[in-house]
């Protein structure tokens, strides 16, 4: 099939290179020309395992093109997905500005009976507002064409997008029209083959699923955390309760890691712009409001126990940091965890040593006016001088350190675990002080 797909983030880069990996012929628009540029010189702007195999895959065989023109994207296909970024707004609503001058280029151009997807996360009733805005350009276009528009949230993990894409455990689609809905199985079927995956339902309950599976996952989160906390205070382990209850069917094994507190680039906008949204209505959300709060104050949960360790005062301390990304297998920053960390104890008077495997880059532009943080090019050397050890990112390469080593380089001895990545009795048996969150020991 000829696929468009508007947008060449991290969102629609994934889709558009999937698509073409199964035979489809797609072409992907982005205004930001540099961007475009060094895609179309083999260049992937963002890292995602895999993504670059089949980017350069199918660049290759010429499946999947890359341009700045919405000429190009209208004459290409008649199913164009939209896949442009929802930022927050000010007020913490879902800013759909992107989407909307999407629709408003895609009308001006629009030459034949189109089907218009939305796969960016956007609050309930966007399509309606799309299909209003792209059927008022055609009517000034004086154009007779037939356009519909589609619900197609993605549900895709950074660090794992390209098999989540692949290998979906779901595939949402919002139609209006039995037609819509014969062009969209007929996509998804090679990646719906051994059982069927697609949910077809309405576009307002497509559009909503999406936040409402995020607001869940982070509801769990966030639990946890509140969880760990007072496990904490108790003498209880929150990773041995985290066994118990996930051996109940009901409750399930994942997403129920205690740590620093969610980050990245979904949960947080996406819970502010489903809480707006309720306002909106009149509806209060209270469960949603509970659990931005208790991340907030998760993000902290680290700097506490650093403080209380050093006495309520950290001034002239130097902090070691593993881990900058928001998750491991990403390079992305976007609403991390260490950001809080870093302001905080650099706003105290601690410098940090942050070594990342793939984030430095970006946490150099968010860091820039930051006094007091410098970064390493390994693990190892950023806790040379410095006094305690704080891990924030799951990396694998923090996995196993060499515990005797650590205990032989921090000066203070201690090891902070935003992750729970260790077991606390063998660090300690190897001469460090272990702080983990909710691990029975609140200090
Ligand atoms: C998420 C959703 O999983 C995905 O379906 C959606 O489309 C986009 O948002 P992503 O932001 O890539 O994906 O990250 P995810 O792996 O879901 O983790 C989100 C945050 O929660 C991370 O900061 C992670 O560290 C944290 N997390 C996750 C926990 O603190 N504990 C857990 O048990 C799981």
């Amino acid at each position: 099939m000829r696929v468009t797909v508007i947008g060449a983030g991290y969102v629609g880069l994934v889709t558009s290179a999937c698509f073409a990996d199964v035979g489809n012929d797609v072409v992907c628009i982005d205004t930001d020309s540099k961007k475009i540029e060094r895609l179309n010189h083999g260049e992937i702007p963002l890292r995602e395992p895999g993504l670059d195999v089949i980017v350069a895959r199918n660049s290759t065989a010429g499946r999947l093109k890359f341009s700045t023109s919405y000429h190009d994207a209208v004459a290409h296909a008649s199913l164009i997905f939209i896949a442009v970024g929802t930022p927050s707004s000010e007020d913490g609503s879902a800013d759909l500005s992107g989407v909307l001058s999407c629709a408003h280029a895609l009308g001006q151009k629009i030459v034949r009976d189109t089907l218009v997807v939305i796969k960016s996360t956007v609050p309930v009733g966007t399509n309606d507002q799309v299909l209003a805005a792209l059927q008022k350009e055609i009517q000034q276009c004086g154009a007779n064409v037939q356009v519909r528009t589609a619900s197609n949230p993605e549900f895709l993990k950074e660090g794992a997008a390209v098999d989540d894409f692949m290998r979906p455990d779901r595939i949402i689609v919002g139609v209006n029209d039995a037609n819509s809905t014969d062009v969209l199985r007929a996509l998804y079927l090679p990646f719906n083959r051994n059982r069927d995956r697609l949910f077809i339902m309405d576009v307002r309950s497509a559009e909503f699923t999406k936040y409402a599976a995020n607001a869940m996952l982070a509801l769990r989160i966030s639990f946890m955390n509140e969880m760990a906390n007072i496990a904490d205070r108790l003498g209880v382990d929150i990773e041995e309760v985290r066994y118990g209850i996930g051996a109940d069917p009901r409750i399930g094994p994942n997403f129920l890691y205690a740590g620093v507190g969610f980050g990245g680039s979904c949960f947080p906008k996406d819970l502010r712009a489903l809480v707006r949204l309720a306002d909106s209505i009149g509806e209060s959300a209270l469960l949603l409001r509970s659990s931005i709060q208790v991340n907030e104050r998760q993000r902290g949960i680290l700097f506490e126990k650093i403080k209380v360790f050093f006495g309520g005062n950290i001034q002239g301390k130097t902090i070691a940091l593993w881990g900058l990304a928001f998750k491991a297998n990403t390079d992305d920053m976007r609403e991390a965890p260490s950001i809080t960390l870093v302001d905080l104890l650099t706003r105290f008077g601690a410098s940090v040593r942050a070594y990342d495997p793939a984030a430095i880059d970006n946490a150099r532009q968010i860091f820039k006016t930051t006094q007091g943080i410098t970064y390493t090019a390994s693990a190892r050397e950023a806790c040379d001088g410095a006094d305690v050890l704080a891990v924030v990112t799951e990396w694998l390469e923090f996995r196993s350190p060499d515990f005797e080593w650590l205990a032989a380089t921090l000066t203070h001895k201690a090891l902070f675990d935003g992750r729970n990545l260790y077991n606390p009795a063998f660090v300690r048996a190897n001469g460090l002080q272990y702080f983990g969150v909710g691990r029975g020991h609140s200090n």
